[in-house]
């Protein structure tokens, strides 16, 4: 399949005339059951009509996922969810008022409209109200539902880049919707209000904090904050291996004037052994590290930063040929939950406490 790329200048607030006439094409192709990659606020998406239970079908082969993984429905009105979800209990209105268009992922009790191709076979449905100008544009003119999982392959980081994008999907999807770089760098928080309680499934840029301010106290889900709980987690696409960068990825705890003669000492005994070592490593600390291959994930100063990098970093390794890789640890609260959920996961949880 020949893969199409429209470039649109970064930023995307104010389109050109041939970025407009392109997001229709994007569009109609959509709306005739193809499948195009366009930017969001978190990461990029691989989108197909919602409604359309031969375009899900597509989304899962495109990226080799299982099809027991389901998919987020986009919107870009608040309205719009009336017509897909069975119940709108009043918490699902006061999170969409305050956090709505933006990184957040509601699962409620699903509409009989929506296709089980799309829910994975689940009662449920996962609704997002992105706030990208692009991804509301392209929403809008498909009709105003749009599937819509990270663009990557199955297993690898999702793409912060439209680059990362051609890496996995080109040949395999209609379309890539190129507005360079993303904002937030980490996939939509989950928030699911389909049982009694608020229960954070997967962790994201609006924080446990943020919810537990609005709503009184959210759960979170075991899985989440106690890995080996020997428990399955709620979303099913939390049980996936995930992000795992081809070195063997180790994390590790503690105060830098431990971490660092740690990870030094850990390079020079593999450069010994004829093995090239990989640190992930802060601004702030870089230049001491003394390894084959040393790259920033940002600075502690700007967590932020560290969010928006973490994936790129990732699968910048791959072509690095390290065969290990060391990265420091990060507190896991506000958005660090996010940071090292996905960072554990990324190490198959390996983490050394010093
Ligand atoms: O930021 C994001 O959420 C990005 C952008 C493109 O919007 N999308 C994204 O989609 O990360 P995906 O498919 O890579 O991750 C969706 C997660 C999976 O872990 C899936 O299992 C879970 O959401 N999920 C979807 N529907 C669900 C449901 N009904 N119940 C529980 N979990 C659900
Ligand atoms: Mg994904």
């Amino acid at each position: 399949m020949d893969t199409k790329c429209l470039h649109i200048k970064q930023g995307g607030e104010r389109l050109s005339r041939e970025e407009e006439a392109g997001l229709r094409q994007a569009a109609e192709i959509i709306r005739g059951g193809g499948l195009v990659a366009f930017p969001t606020e978190t990461v990029y998406g691989l989108g197909g009509d919602a409604l359309n239970p031969e375009s899900s079908r597509k989304i899962y082969a495109a990226k080799g996922r299982p099809s027991d993984n389901p998919l987020i429905i986009h919107i870009c009105r608040f309205e719009d969810i009336r017509k897909i979800v069975r119940q709108l209990p009043e918490a699902a209105v006061k999170i969409a008022e305050a956090f709505w268009p933006g990184p957040l992922t509601m699962i409620l009790p699903k509409a009989l409209i929506v296709p089980r191709e799309t829910t994975g076979g689940l009662d449920t449905v996962a609704v997002r109200f992105p706030s990208h100008p692009v991804a509301q544009k392209l929403i809008a003119y498909s009709g105003g539902y749009i599937a819509a999982p990270s663009a990557n392959l199955s297993g690898k980081p999702s793409p912060t880049s439209a680059k990362y994008v051609i890496e996995d999907m080109d040949g395999r999807i209609d379309m890539i919707i190129d507005d360079g770089e993303v904002g937030i760098g980490l996939e939509s928080t989950i928030l699911d209000l389909a049982s009694d309680m608020p229960r954070i499934l997967r962790p994201g840029y609006i924080t446990q904090e943020m919810l537990d301010k609005l709503l009184g106290k959210v759960d979170i889900d075991v899985t989440i904050v106690e890995p080996d709980s020997g428990q399955a987690p709620r979303a099913p696409g939390m049980k996936y291996r995930h992000y795992a960068p081809k070195g063997r990825l180790i994390i590790v705890e503690g105060p830098a004037e431990r971490v660092i003669p740690y990870i030094n000492g850990h390079a020079a005994e593999n450069q010994r052994a004829g093995e090239k070592t990989g640190v992930i490593g802060t601004a702030e600390v870089l230049e001491q590290y003394h390894a084959d291959v040393v790259k920033c994930i940002g600075s502690r100063k700007d967590e932020e930063t560290i969010a928006r990098n973490l994936f790129s970093v990732l699968r910048e390794f791959d072509d690095e040929n390290v065969t290990s890789i060391y990265s420091e640890s990060f507190p896991a609260q506000g958005l660090g939950q996010a940071i090292m959920n996905r960072l554990l996961k990324a190490a198959g949880h390996r983490i050394v406490k010093l």
